[in-house]
């Protein structure tokens, strides 16, 4: 499948012009220890839980860890070896959870839901100038013995949450990548109209 590189500012316009904050999004991974204030962390957990959700079910959930706390230093504890080498320089650790069922029944949009919350939090973060990580390398079991889950609930993802820092703290091949254009698929490959595949007719495989 053919990869665009985007190279106006993070994302491009030119052919489909999206919200600055929408355009300017990506996930970083060389964070300032800049604490975050509490009112801004109040704000992006409002956004999160203004989202829309299947029958309002409000299906997620957070456990926010602050740099120095025992949540902080769990979920550091249950990344992968690869999202450790470089999530410990964020002041906020997040581990977004679902759940997944309810009276009995599993929830089949719980996650999707879930996800949803965490984009508006996202786009609300970036307006206060902060930036969000999303991973799902990370070992859930760790958490649900740390956090004594209920049994409906299911960690999802984990997100590091900061204020950009600098590329050149990052190891070598991390900060090649911190600094690379984005990339995305062609929107042509994306949007269809009558036919599975086809691009819709108003879609330009120039214009991401
Ligand atoms: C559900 C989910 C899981 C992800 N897991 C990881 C991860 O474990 N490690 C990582 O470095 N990035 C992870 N990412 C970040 C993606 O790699 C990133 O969003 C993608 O490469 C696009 O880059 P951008 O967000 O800068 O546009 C994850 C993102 C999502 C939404």
């Amino acid at each position: 499948m053919t990869v665009l590189p985007i190279r106006t500012s993070r994302a491009s316009g030119a052919g489909h012009p999206i919200h600055p904050l929408l355009a300017e999004r990506f996930s970083p991974r060389a964070f300032a220890p800049t604490a975050i204030r509490i009112d801004e962390l109040r704000s992006m957990f409002a956004a999160a839980a203004w989202a829309p959700s299947a029958f309002n079910g409000q299906p997620w959930r957070f456990l926010v860890g602050i740099r120095g706390d025992s949540t902080w230093e769990a979920i550091l504890g249950s990344l992968d070896r690869d999202n450790r080498r470089w999530a410990g320089g964020a002041p906020v650790l997040v581990l977004n959870v679902a759940r997944v069922t309810w009276n009995g029944s599993a929830v089949s949009t719980a996650t999707y839901d879930l996800g949803q919350a965490v984009a508006h939090l996202t786009i609300q973060a970036l307006a206060d100038g902060i930036h969000v990580h999303q991973m799902s390398g990370f070992e859930p079991e760790h958490l649900v013995d740390f956090f004594d889950f209920p049994a409906e609930f299911t960690p999802v993802t984990v997100m590091a949450v900061g204020r950009l820092g600098d590329p050149e703290g990052l190891p070598q091949d991390l900060r090649v990548r911190e600094v690379a254009p984005r990339e995305r698929v062609p929107m042509s490959t994306l949007v269809f109209s009558s036919t599975f595949g086809k691009a819709a007719p108003w879609i330009s495989d120039t214009s991401i």
